[in-house]
């Protein structure tokens, strides 16, 4: 069974299919070319909010074909204290598919293991694998042109991470970044490096250098193509919030700090935003600011996830 619960879950022959499908679907966006997943019911658990990762899987779904149940994880059993592997084995009996958003990335691995139908990470406090296929597929889409390789557009690109460099966004940048085969500086605090379960990956995965931490936020940016930043605080650390504003302050991306990048860099946010904290208006008004597209592109890359993980199953 073939599971998306990290960047390199697909290999980079499925990660140019993605992206080429992608392409294609956006292209043909309403025609209902691909009806991929036509008579299926697919669940997605959510134990935080979200407005793009449900919007866009639910409406992703429905184009292609099938039925999306949302369920928020506190109006199930799991959420009363059922085991994620029986819920994992009954919703294997009752849908063709999952989507998660959770807290811990070993709760996504338990629920794959114990399924017995495709599972997709929709954000754990580890990783965000479907945000950063839809952020390289649009960086992808500028450089690489209408016809040309979007995979290989990517390749020796530099992008800057600013603000907190030891969460999902930073660690799923660092392990797409080693993928796409780009080059990545992370800027943030002492004491925000990239932790202990982000190198543990990368070690498992041969990965092991393939980032670099600095707390100079102009170190990281300069020769950047691409200044990403995410919220100072991620859902679940809201207790934490004035401390951390306190110390990200100085990687905010100021309209000073964006221009040190190469002249044509994008800039890119995840979303949701918070002008004047991590990033100020101006850079997110910047016509080489793309998070709308970015956010456009969760639902066509998405479809494509879908559908190549409905294809490895045969189906
Ligand atoms: N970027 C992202 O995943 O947004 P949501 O939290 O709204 O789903
Ligand atoms: N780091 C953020 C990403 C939101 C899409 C969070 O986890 O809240």
């Amino acid at each position: 069974m073939k599971h998306f619960l990290k960047e390199t879950d697909l290999g980079p022959g499925e990660l140019g299919k993605v992206f080429s499908l992608a392409r294609e679907l956006k292209r043909g966006r309403g025609r209902h070319s691909a009806p991929v997943l036509a008579g299926q019911t697919w669940a997605l658990i959510f134990a935080k909010s979200s407005t793009r990762t449900r919007v866009s899987f639910e409406v992703g779904i429905h184009e292609l074909g099938g039925h999306a149940l949302y369920l928020n994880r506190n109006d199930i059993q799991l959420g009363r204290g059922e085991s994620i592997e029986d819920t994992a084995r009954v919703l294997s009996r009752l849908v063709h598919g999952i989507v998660i958003r959770t807290f811990e990335q070993s709760e996504v691995e338990r629920l794959a293991a114990a399924a017995a139908v495709p599972v997709v990470n929709g954000l754990t406090d580890f990783l965000h694998p479907c945000q950063i296929y839809a952020d390289a597929f649009t960086a992808a889409e500028r450089w690489a042109g209408p016809g040309g390789d979007l995979v290989a557009s990517l390749r020796g690109r530099k992008i800057a991470f600013l603000g907190d460099t030891c969460f999902n966004m930073a660690n799923s940048w660092i392990l797409g970044a080693s993928l796409f085969g780009m080059r990545i500086s992370l800027a943030g605090p002492k004491g925000f490096e990239p932790g202990a379960q982000i190198r543990a990956q990368l070690n498992a995965e041969g990965r092991a250098a393939d980032f670099k931490f600095t707390t100079d936020p102009h170190e990281a940016v300069s020769g950047a193509d691409i200044v990403y930043t995410d919220v100072w605080t991620s859902m679940g650390k809201e207790e934490e919030s004035e401390g951390r504003a306190a110390r990200m302050r100085p990687y905010a991306v100021t309209a000073g700090l964006f221009a040190a990048a190469k002249p044509d860099a994008l800039f890119m946010h995840c979303l949701p935003a918070h002008p004047g904290h991590e990033v100020e208006q101006a850079v997110l008004d910047n016509p080489r600011s793309v998070v709308f597209d970015e956010a456009e592109n969760r639902l066509h890359v998405q479809k494509a996830i879908l559908a190549v993980l409905s294809e490895a199953r045969g189906g």
